[in-house]
């Protein structure tokens, strides 16, 4: 079963002026990533036969699988974060200035001192804190849900974080993350804001907008605009606003519709935005898309993908399995929550449960779609299991 509604709220121009989007101005993400080594634009890949089996006229995926070598994007929103929290430490303490290469300098690395940094994380915002923190010989703590299978709990600890398994969801650990670092003097570095800790989130969300940036040739040359498509996939909804949020600020109205897709056991996006406000899932949390199952919208996230998101729509994990094959076909290796984009734009194309959504949205054999394959094969025994079926 699929379910979907359409925003009724979305503004065609959100303005975003109130002090409280202050962060999306924002604008020295990529520079800093440029920064480090190993930075390297991911490839964006034309899906022909996918396009073709599906009926649209192109589909463009941008391929996140190999970034900084940890098989996810999130490493660009856990380094933007921790390097301002350096600055803002530095600054305040010495009164100089702290930039890009201030931050592979190991002299005043250690003149900081040493640095627990802590989150929570189904995966791969985690392994990205505890890559960061091991790239500046600082701690990582990684807090982790009970159903974590073992491979994403090694990623982290082949990164030399330490993980801590906490009996709940996603939502319990970033409970538990927070009471922990306020506990212990430790740097909470969540991918998620709650009220009263939006600063370093807002720093996480701003970090994945490299990868909308680097993406802006290829939107003018293939002419993306109105008619055309973003699918982007939401658990705590940081990467899904950021891709929204630049992409409103670049093209305004003319931007692509923007479609959000979420685990259907863990939709809070959909069921906010049929509520009118931010609520929680009401869902089980039972599904394959591990880095999708977060059942709270974050606070920085949700009033941006309200103004601008055009629908909502929740998947079961039978179509991300699909998905994870048909990237396969063509070359491309993506793990469940990475293929969900993928997986919300066969469920448009093929379920019946989407039929009026598909054809009030205008999808069709004239529709250009973007999609991020947002992570390679993070949890490899399960890819191989499904990528054979
Ligand atoms: C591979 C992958 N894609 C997408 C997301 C969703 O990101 P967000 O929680 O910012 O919505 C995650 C989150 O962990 C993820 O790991």
């Amino acid at each position: 079963m699929c379910k979907y509604y359409f925003n009724s709220k979305r503004k065609a121009l959100p303005s975003w002026n109130e002090k409280e989007f202050d962060f999306l101005k924002n604008n020295d993400m990529i520079d800093f990533h440029r920064s480090l080594s190993g930075y390297k634009p991911t490839p964006f890949i034309e899906l022909t036969n996918t396009s073709n089996d599906l009926g649209v006229r192109k589909i463009l995926a941008k391929d996140e699988s190999g970034r900084f070598g940890i098989k996810a994007f999130k490493a660009l929103g856990a380094s933007y974060a921790i390097f301002r929290v350096l600055k803002k430490i530095w600054e305040e303490k010495y009164g100089t200035g702290f930039d890009f290469q201030s931050f592979r300098d190991e002299e005043k690395l250690d003149k900081l001192g040493k640095f627990t940094f802590c989150a929570a994380s189904d995966g791969n915002h985690g392994k990205a804190v505890a890559w960061t923190a091991k790239m500046l010989g600082h701690n990582s703590v990684i807090f982790m849900p009970s159903e974590t299978v073992k491979s994403r709990i090694r990623n982290i600890e082949a990164e030399n974080g330490k993980v801590v398994i906490v009996d709940g969801t996603y939502d319990d650990c970033v409970k538990v993350a927070s009471a922990e670092a306020k506990k212990n003097g430790w740097f909470e570095i969540a991918d998620t804001a709650y009220p009263g800790y939006t600063d370093i989130p807002s720093w996480v969300l701003n970090g994945y907008s490299t990868l909308f940036r680097e993406m802006e040739e290829k939107i003018s040359e293939y002419n993306i605009g109105k008619n055309d498509f973003i699918f982007l996939q939401a658990g705590a909804g940081a990467f899904a606003a950021s891709g929204a949020s630049w992409l409103t600020k670049q093209l305004g109205a003319d931007r692509p519709k923007i479609v959000i897709v979420e685990p259907l056991e863990a939709s809070c996006y959909l069921e906010s935005i049929i509520e009118g406000k931010a609520v929680a899932t009401k869902g089980k949390m039972k599904t394959i898309m591990a880095g999708l199952n977060c059942g709270v919208p974050s606070t920085l996230a949700w009033p941006i993908l309200k103004d601008s998101a055009d629908l909502f729509i929740s998947i079961p994990d039978k179509h991300a399995k699909d998905a994870m094959r048909l990237y396969a076909s063509e070359g491309i290796v993506s793990g469940e929550s990475g293929a969900s984009g993928l997986a919300g734009l066969i469920a448009l194309m093929t379920d019946k449960d989407l039929e009026p959504a598909k054809s009030k949205i205008e999808i069709g054999k004239d529709s250009k779609v973007i999609l991020v394959n947002t992570e390679g094969d993070t949890d490899p025994e399960n890819y191989k299991n499904i990528i054979s079926s």
